[in-house]
């Protein structure tokens, strides 16, 4: 009944107009860090002007019923030649655009070679473009690197840091992977920072520990639901085919969203998006998983109509 009353409070509240002095944000998220922070300025003051007089309302004690938009978001990986690359994000811009409104966000992480020429033939779609690395320094002497400020130069709104593959492959620790988120930050660009635990971690029941301990090293300070997105990859689960059962996902997405308490902005508004081996005939289960707020997608993300196929489900 308690719960009720909240929930009539609330609308009531919004349908009347009168005024809460609580500074909630919903971010939601649109596909670029603009036009993101554009609604959560727009819902701020939207809240803003929020009045609960009733006195039983019970609206401070309220937990922030945030608005998490889904985000489906492809990571390339290094595969893609100019045509072929170009020809997907077109493709998938297309879908976007004939489909109208959509529950969802859409992006894509092309090779560095491919990230402006496809923001170009994407410009003015739905489509955000993101990068899958960046280097925590804005620009010097660091061969074959890339910057977040390079990244926005080129046409990105995302950046994913922190993948498994970047810190197996290249030794990077979740000290890296803030500095890394920082930069982004500091960009404007909006990370997407990824945990996930091995096998061997996760056979020896450490797999809620890994993951929040991931999260509490690679979240920089300043970050919040506006430019910061969590992935939960477990590694063995990427590429594998193998996907995490959908209580085991819904236990480390519960166990995220805690950890992210007291660490990050709006906590409850961040979203913690899962990969490892998501496609069409699993993405309808996962994505109704609590707490899992959309999908990244590695090997699918390359076949449009895979992509495509799983994006529908947040329809
Ligand atoms: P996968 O990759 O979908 O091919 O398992 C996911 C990822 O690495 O982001």
């Amino acid at each position: 009944m308690a719960d009720r009353s909240r929930w009539a409070c609330r609308w009531r509240g919004i349908i009347g107009g009168a005024s809460h002095s609580g500074n909630r944000r919903f971010p939601g998220g649109l596909g670029r860090a603009s036009g993101g922070n554009r609604r959560a300025r727009l819902l701020d003051s939207d809240i803003r002007n929020i009045v609960c007089s009733d006195p039983i309302n019970t609206w401070n004690e309220m937990e922030p019923m945030p608005e998490r938009r889904k985000l489906i978001a492809g990571n390339w990986k290094m595969n893609g030649l100019h045509a072929a690359g170009l020809e997907l994000a077109t493709d998938l811009s297309k879908r976007l655009a004939a489909a109208g409104t959509v529950g969802f966000d859409m992006l894509v992480c092309p090779p560095a070679t491919l990230i402006h020429p496809v923001a170009q033939a994407v410009a003015g779609t739905p489509l955000a473009v993101g990068g899958q690395d960046c280097h925590v320094k804005p620009s010097g002497a660091h061969t074959g690197d890339i910057s977040a400020a390079m990244l926005v130069d080129a046409g990105c709104a995302f950046v994913i840091v922190g993948h498994s593959e970047r810190r197996q492959n290249h030794g990077e620790d979740d000290a890296l992977v803030a500095a890394k988120a920082a930069a982004a930050h500091a960009a404007g660009l909006i990370a997407i920072i990824c945990v996930g635990e091995t096998l061997e971690q996760r056979e020896a029941g450490q797999a809620l520990d890994v993951v929040a301990s991931q999260v509490a090293g690679s979240i920089p300070s300043r970050a919040d639901a506006a430019n910061t997105v969590i992935a939960y990859e477990p590694v063995w689960a990427i590429g594998t085919g193998k996907t995490a059962t959908s209580a085991d996902v819904a236990e480390v997405h519960a166990h995220v969203r805690a950890t992210l308490a007291g660490r990050i902005g709006d906590p409850d508004a961040v979203r913690i998006l899962y990969g490892g081996s998501v496609k069409p005939s699993n993405a309808a289960e996962l994505m109704a998983v609590d707490h899992v707020d959309g999908a990244l997608v590695g090997g699918a993300s390359l076949i449009a109509d895979d992509f495509w196929g799983i994006a529908e489900t947040c329809r």
